[in-house]
């Protein structure tokens, strides 16, 4: 198991926490020449790649009307554009695997729904990325590689602040869930191990 982070100082104490299994390496999502030493890397360590989830992100808290277009890039930057150049980048080794996963970490803030006003950046992004996990789950639909988005809920870390009511092993449930479970459909948004609309 592969742990990434902007910092690979900050990916080895989180790697450490975990158990000697878990190695740490460092990755800018929205910097393919990062990501494709990533995968040049893990090329050479273990062949290939089972699962791959698209965790980071980040806010933008201003609403529509502000029209900041530049927090809007932003957040897109990492949200969207991050998730897409590192998927390009792992696609070949998650292709050698025999059952391929890509499991998007979305929020129900991007859903049409909840598209209820505030978190302008925020909540596009995710809605893009839903939309890009549908499509790349089409387009993937006659190979091995199985791609689903999910919501973690409201939880306790640096984005979702203190008051968060649920812990981080209960938003990473589906996660790993999605990860490990023998049979999983493919093109859906989860949350709590059941499917929610898009
Ligand atoms: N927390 C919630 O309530 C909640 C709810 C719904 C969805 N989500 C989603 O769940 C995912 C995880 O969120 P979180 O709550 O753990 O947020 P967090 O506490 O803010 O952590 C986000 C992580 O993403 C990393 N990151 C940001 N930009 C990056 C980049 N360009 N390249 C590489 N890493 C980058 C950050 O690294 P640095 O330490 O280097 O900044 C940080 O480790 C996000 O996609 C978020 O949108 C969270």
């Amino acid at each position: 198991m592969v742990l990434t982070a902007r910092n690979l100082e900050k990916a080895k104490l989180a790697a450490a926490e975990l158990g000697s299994q878990v190695m740490a390496a460092e990755l800018e999502v929205s910097d393919l020449l990062s990501a494709k030493a990533l995968a040049h890397d893990l090329e050479k360590k273990f062949k290939k790649v089972d699962v791959l989830i698209n965790n980071a992100g980040i806010i933008g808290n201003k609403p529509a009307t502000a029209f900041d277009l530049l927090e809007i890039k932003q957040v897109f930057e990492t949200n969207f554009f991050g998730i897409i150049t590192t998927t390009k980048a792992l696609m070949p080794l998650l292709q050698k695997s025999p059952e391929g996963r890509i499991i998007n970490l979305s929020s129900g803030m991007g859903a049409w729904a909840d598209l209820t006003g505030g978190y302008a950046g925020y909540r596009l992004s995710k809605t893009a990325l839903n939309a890009f996990t549908v499509l790349l789950a089409n387009e993937l639909a006659t190979t091995g590689i199985k791609v689903n988005a999910m919501c973690p809920g409201w939880v306790k870390t640096e984005m979702g602040g203190a008051s968060a009511p649920r812990s981080v092993s209960q938003g990473a449930d589906t996660a790993v869930w999605l990860a490990t479970e023998k049979q999983i459909p493919t093109g859906k948004f989860f949350r709590d191990r059941k499917p929610i609309n898009w």
